[in-house]
């Protein structure tokens, strides 16, 4: 059995694949759970060629089953779970008169919902592992978006909104048992999801998926006596996203 193990959604690229990478370094063995089964083989080939153990689960965690299928998947191949990392998210901007109901659940459903199904199932293995060291950790990925909700992404915002205090919430409710909830709320990231903004801010005016995988092995290092609720990851100069 491996001596430290960690879930990572929505970790075939970007922020969710960048994490994976630093915990494969920390000797984590890891599960990645994606929407794309193709896009997933890809990055579960790349981190097995820096040597880490990972397994991939290709599933839409929108749905509850998929969601038990990849705690079970994780469960039987390691026996325990000492780090959560709900990452995986999605984004639809829109004027609130043209909201698409189906894309309206697919946000609920994906950012918000599926972190409360993976919090539930796999509680039995997160309380042991802080039963036997008090540093479980949980990694939320919010939004800046979800400190200050923005115009056109008012759906996305409210789901990271939704997030913070989720996470606040597990931290009086599970903190002094050993088990930690950290919500991460960047500013524009580089990665495929804002693609569809890089004609107007510049890859490299974007926060790097590093700079957020280096937040978390930060929280890695934490004594149990100290808990971070949440980290905003800004870009200089007053940019709001
Ligand atoms: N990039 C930013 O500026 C930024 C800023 C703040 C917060 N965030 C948040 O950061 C998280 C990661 O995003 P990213 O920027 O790293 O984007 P990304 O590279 O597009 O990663 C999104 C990941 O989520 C997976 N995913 C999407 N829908 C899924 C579903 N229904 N079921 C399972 N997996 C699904 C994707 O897999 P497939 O590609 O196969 O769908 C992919 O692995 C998201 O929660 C996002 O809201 C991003």
């Amino acid at each position: 059995m491996a001596e430290r193990a960690a879930i990572v959604t929505g970790a075939s690229s970007g922020i969710g694949l960048a994490i994976a990478d630093m915990l494969g370094q920390e000797g984590y063995a890891l599960t990645l759970a994606a929407r794309r089964a193709e896009k997933l083989d890809a990055a579960v080939s790349g981190l097995r060629e820096k040597g880490h153990d990972v397994h991939g689960v290709a599933a839409n965690l929108t749905g509850e089953e998929e969601i038990r299928q990849v705690v079970s998947e994780h469960e039987q191949r390691h026996g325990r779970l000492d780090v959560l990392v709900n990452n995986a998210g999605v984004g639809f901007g829109a004027p609130v008169a043209e909201i698409q109901t189906r894309r309206l659940d697919m946000q609920l459903e994906l950012n918000l919902r599926s972190i409360v199904i993976f919090y539930r199932e796999c509680l039995p293995m997160l309380q042991a592992a802080a039963a036997e060291h008090r540093r479980a950790l949980i990694i939320n990925t919010s939004s800046i978006s979800g400190k200050r909700g923005e115009p056109w992404l008012s759906v996305y915002s409210a789901t990271k909104a939704g997030v913070v205090g989720w996470t606040e919430a597990m931290n009086k409710e599970l903190g002094a048992q050993g088990i930690r909830s950290t919500a991460l709320c960047p500013a524009f990231v580089d990665t495929p999801m804002t693609d569809f903004i890089k004609e107007h801010v510049k890859p490299e005016d974007m926060i790097t998926s590093e700079d957020i995988a280096e937040s978390v092995r930060m929280l890695l290092r934490l004594s149990p006596a100290c808990q971070i609720p949440e980290i905003i990851f800004e870009r200089p100069g007053g940019a709001t996203l």
